[in-house]
């Protein structure tokens, strides 16, 4: 069995889900892949590190299956990025239901569900880190998407408190907050923003999945042992205002 460090990642079939899955690759780490849409992870190709699994954040019971699964296929678990996420605008005077918890039940309770079943390995071993993919609209807020915002708003409340709880375990839980990424999420909004965001983000331009990557990469492997519950953001300096 290698003893190559192992990374999972949720959401492996999005935008910064694939481009975070080769950025770890690119770091010498085995990484599983995983995401809702199995059959999506087949495009992301042939590779001696790769593996797939099918995860459904929002399933009781997939990510301690393949929590077990690591641990007894590939030996260890170093690392969790939750990227999984969905994205839809949700009027605050006129909430749908069924859309509110389909968000919360993805963006925060799914990442909370990876943290327990894959950080409770790592601090078995007493090592690992975490990271997860939240957005400046935690922090700023986005009008029309008060539920999406108050996920990810939860989920670094989250985050900071994994980080107290297991610092003391080994285990490293920070946070990266892109501001807006040009992957599949933005494609029906994209029009929009150009016309609306980009004249007002200091950098002139949408973000790219793969600059995302390569700091949760950072953070999933080298970033110091002295970094944790940190939230950084990586949007272009949209919220510098
Ligand atoms: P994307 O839509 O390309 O990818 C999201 C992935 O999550 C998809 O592959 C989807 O199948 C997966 N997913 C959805 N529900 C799932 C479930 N129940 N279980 C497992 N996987 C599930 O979006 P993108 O842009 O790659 O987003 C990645 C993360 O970054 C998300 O958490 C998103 O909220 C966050 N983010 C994205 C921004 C953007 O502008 N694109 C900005 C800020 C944050």
């Amino acid at each position: 069995m290698s003893t190559l460090p192992v990374a999972v990642v949720t959401g492996a079939a999005g935008g910064i889900g694939e481009a975070a899955v080769f950025s770890l690759l690119a770091r010498g780490m085995r990484v599983v892949a995983t995401d809702v849409r199995r059959d999506r992870l087949d495009h992301l190709g042939e590779h001696p590190g790769l593996l797939r699994h099918m995860l459904d954040v929002t399933h009781p019971d997939h990510a301690y299956e393949v929590a077990e699964w690591a641990v007894r296929e590939l030996g260890r678990v170093d690392a969790l990025v939750n990227a999984a996420g969905v994205f839809a605008r949700t009027p605050a005077t006129a909430m749908d239901e069924l859309v509110m918890r389909q968000i919360l039940s993805v963006n925060l309770e799914g990442a909370l569900r990876c943290t327990s079943a894959l950080g409770a390995k790592m601090a078995q071993a007493g090592h690992g880190r975490i990271v997860h993919v939240a957005s400046v609209s935690a922090v700023g807020g986005a009008a029309l998407a008060s539920v999406y915002a108050a996920s990810k708003a939860g989920l670094i409340a989250a985050a900071r408190s994994a980080a107290r709880e297991l610092g003391p375990r080994g285990v490293r839980v920070n946070v990266v907050s892109p501001g807006i990424i040009d992957t599949e999420m933005l494609a029906p909004d994209r029009a929009m923003a150009e016309r609306f965001v980009v004249p007002r983000i200091p950098a002139g331009r949408l973000g790219q999945a793969k600059e995302v990557a390569e700091l949760i990469a950072f953070l999933a492997t080298n970033a110091p042992d002295y970094m944790t519950g940190s939230v950084l953001v990586l949007d272009g300096g949209l919220s510098v205002g």
